[in-house]
């Protein structure tokens, strides 16, 4: 088995001054940025878009980042100057799209519950496609399409009742799931809609799932969906693109992963059959990698029966991940203290028990006042903190050749209470 850091790049490695970020020092970052926060490498976004747009280089394809995983303005800036597309999920990702210099033929919008705002605002821009959930979503769009005179161009999400193998909780492809249409309606609803006025159907799209750690649903998926844009095609539907959706996994835990070769390799031979050009809208697998969450330890207790815990000043507020998933993220000293591992549980300061990021870890010694950094949080980190426990925003710092900037700072009590009378 060939190592996981010999697969992608790691850009948080210790050394003998500590833990680095690209070779810039995490202490020093924290020691003036103060925690929680996160860093993020612009290498390792980088070289993660280069990795999944070499592998599908001899195909045609468009890259669409989904949004979702991580929208800080810098980082889709980013990801738009490597020439990647956008996938956005909410008016909110399609106006940080706008925002970030995407034109409107640039982005997807997809996404189960849009509004009639939502739809009115996407189609008034021009929003490139449409990944419609329902029947019922395609004709609500023709109707808003018509009444602003203008044609939307859609695509229709099918759920194909295929098992990602992944958390249930973020498995989308089965059928008890309130994604997509059932996969053999779908050709039927095209049918119908054909000449439906407001409307073209350019695409196709399915998404099973995310943290996908197999290649077999991903082909799978691929083959379903392949076979409906031919029967399509049979049916005179024009289609541009078939749409995959994202769901490729990382290795949080640094084992081997199936990687965007492997990836490639499973679906191309399913694309080639229809040779319509492919997009993809991967998010954890382009910024997963890049990112981590920088905590102090501000308490430290045993109990009398054995067990120690770390408290830190970033929580569940700061990275729900642990907390709705059960996730795994290592955890690393920033400067490592001599001294056999010891097992401790570490955990937030949020008055929730489900507020704990490992149980019984293995690790250096961690005295209050040392920095820990929290892996491979680059995706679906910062994008879901909240202000629970009146908690602030912690700010966002992008390493970048050598330089780091911060790309968000920390919000303010005096931020969150400008909302309110
Ligand atoms: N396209 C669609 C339609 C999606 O729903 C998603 C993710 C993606 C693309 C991107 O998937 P990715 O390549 O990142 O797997 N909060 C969860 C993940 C939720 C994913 C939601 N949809 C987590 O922290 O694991």
């Amino acid at each position: 088995m060939i190592p996981c850091e010999k697969l992608v790049y790691l850009p948080f490695q210790p050394t003998t001054d500590g833990l680095v970020c690209d070779g810039v020092s995490v202490h020093t970052i924290a020691a003036q940025v103060g925690t929680p926060l996160y860093i993020y490498s612009a290498a390792a976004i980088r070289e993660a878009y280069r990795s999944i747009d070499t592998a599908f280089a001899a195909y045609p394809h468009a890259i669409h980042y989904a949004l979702k995983a991580n929208s800080t303005l810098a980082i889709v800036r980013l990801l738009r100057a490597m020439g990647s597309r956008a996938d956005a999920n909410s008016g909110g990702e399609v106006e940080v799209s706008f925002r970030a210099g995407f034109a409107a033929s640039d982005i997807v919008f997809t996404g189960v519950g849009k509004t009639h705002d939502e739809h009115q605002f996407a189609i008034s821009r021009g929003v490139g496609t449409i990944n419609a959930e329902s029947a019922g979503e395609l004709d609500r769009i023709a109707a808003i399409a018509r009444a602003l005179g203008r044609e939307a161009r859609v695509a229709l999400r099918v759920n194909p009742d295929i098992d990602a193998k992944s958390h249930p909780n973020i498995s989308t492809g089965l059928k008890s799931n309130k994604f997509g249409v059932p996969l053999q309606e779908a050709r039927q609803i095209y049918r119908d809609r054909l000449n439906l006025q407001g409307i073209r159907f350019v695409g196709v799209h399915i998404h099973i799932g995310s943290q996908i750690t197999t290649t077999e649903p991903l082909r799978r998926a691929a083959a379903a969906l392949v076979s409906l844009a031919l029967e399509l095609r049979d049916d005179g539907v024009p289609l541009e693109h078939v749409d995959l959706g994202g769901g490729l996994g990382i290795a949080y835990e640094g084992r081997p992963m199936i990687t965007p070769a492997e990836y490639a390799a499973a679906v191309l031979p399913e694309l080639r059959r229809a040779g319509i050009p492919v997009v993809l809208e991967p998010g954890r697998a382009i910024v997963g990698h890049a990112g981590a969450v920088i905590a102090t330890v501000v308490d430290r207790k045993q109990y009398p029966d054995g067990r120690r815990f770390a408290v830190l000043d970033a929580g569940m507020t700061e990275l729900m991940r642990p907390a709705l998933y059960g996730s795994f993220h290592r955890i690393v000293p920033v400067l490592p203290r001599a001294g056999g591992r010891i097992s401790l549980d570490v955990v937030g300061p949020i008055c929730e028990s489900s507020d704990v990021f490992a149980r019984e870890r293995d690790l250096t010694p961690l005295e209050v006042g040392d920095h820990v950094a929290l892996l491979d949080t680059g995706a679906y980190g910062a994008v879901m903190a909240s202000n629970y426990n009146r908690r602030l925003l912690a700010p966002e710092v992008l390493v970048d050749d050598g330089r780091w900037e911060i790309i968000r700072r920390r919000q303010t009590l005096d931020d969150v209470l400008a909302l309110e009378s």
